[in-house]
């Protein structure tokens, strides 16, 4: 019998889910302050808290060589990591060996105008923008300052550097119900794909989520009326499901956290800036991967870390938003373990 070495065979839950995909929240700042993701006046992680781009390098390559295929960088917002590109070039030599399936970003859109261009050259194919309203007031209030000509000069430079955009959109009561249907004209129109996300109670900010919750079978329910939705197979690996809409061809996305739990086919970890290591969203379950990091040269102290870690994945998160739950289901934020 032939014997699978540790240090490459695949990474496999107790729940035999093979994890193939991983997440790294390159920075926890971000240059917005959207309501639902943080509060106003959020206290970010001190810099020497930080993993250098090297550790981040050496970790995520770990995963690689243990069967990740698909890297997402996120945030906070990835793109004002000082220093991302050396990053990014860097993990792109995984795509070169066929190592890697797919490198990958989900951004603000605020950097892109500067970084589209180096971004497909590269290697990345496909990015995520987050987007959830096309007025350019709204935009202002729900990020707080955020300047919504940039993101749409980002955008345009990302398609014109070749790179496939797909927006993400957070579906919020009383904020951009009446926008869907112009947004996903907007985003077909574009040749786009939309993804809409159940707001999701991840640490304390000052608005109740209850009142922000609009769950995804009302949308899709007020689309019918719109739109032909037909079901179709298409997947990129994560949480999605998609719907082809038969008007304009383009695809709408529905990540449904609270209405549908999707935890059964979970693939994918997420790795904060410190180095530590959620198995899941929506549970405290945590290691720290940073000591055996800088413990050792090689990687072995990391390498049994991260199986360790494996290990502990729990089963699923138990999110609910409703007004007798005031606290959220976990204290941190999303832009710490980046969505
Ligand atoms: N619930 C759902 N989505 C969130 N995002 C940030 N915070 C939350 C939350 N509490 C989204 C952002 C971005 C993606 C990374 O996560 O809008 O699209
Ligand atoms: Fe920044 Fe994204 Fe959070 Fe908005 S949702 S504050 S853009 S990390």
């Amino acid at each position: 019998m032939t014997h699978t070495p540790a240090s490459s065979a695949p990474l496999i839950d107790p729940f035999g889910r093979a994890v193939t995909y991983l997440r790294v929240s390159v920075t926890d700042r971000c240059d917005f302050r959207c309501n639902y993701c943080m509060s106003e006046s959020m206290t970010f992680l001190p810099k020497g808290d930080l993993l250098s781009l090297e550790e981040l390098d050496r970790v995520c390559s770990a995963f690689v060589t243990r069967g990740v295929r698909k890297l997402r960088l996120t945030g906070g917002e990835p793109l004002v990591r000082r220093g991302i590109m050396t990053l990014i070039r860097s993990l792109s030599r995984h795509l070169e060996t066929g190592a890697l399936d797919e490198l990958t970003l989900t951004t603000n859109g605020s950097q892109l105008a500067k970084y589209a261009q180096e971004l497909a050259d590269s290697g990345i194919k496909r990015i995520n923008v987050s987007l959830d309203t096309l007025n350019a007031d709204k935009f202002r209030e729900i990020t707080r300052w955020g300047d919504f000509n940039k993101v749409m000069a980002g955008i345009d430079a990302a398609q014109a550097a070749g790179l496939k955009v797909k927006l993400n959109a957070v579906a919020l009561a009383g904020f951009n119900e009446d926008e869907i249907v112009p947004m996903i004209q907007f985003a077909h129109g574009r040749g786009m794909d939309i993804t809409f996300i159940e707001v999701m109670p991840l640490g304390e900010i000052e608005t109740q989520r209850a009142d922000q919750y609009l769950p995804l079978t009302r949308v899709r329910a007020m689309l019918m009326d719109h739109m032909t939705l037909e079901e179709s197979s298409h997947s990129t690996g994560g949480p999605a499901r998609y719907f082809t809409a038969r008007e304009t061809g383009g695809r709408i996305g529905f990540i449904t956290p609270l209405t549908h739990n999707f935890c059964e086919s979970c693939n994918r970890v997420r790795l904060t800036c410190t180095g530590t290591l959620y198995m899941c969203l929506g549970q405290e379950d945590a290691a720290d991967l940073r000591k055996p990091l800088r413990e050792s040269e090689s990687d072995g102290p990391l390498l049994a870390a991260i199986d360790r870690a494996i290990g502990l994945k729990p089963k699923g998160h138990d999110f609910v938003i409703d007004r007798s739950t005031r606290k959220p289901a976990v204290g941190r934020h999303m832009s710490l373990t980046g969505g």
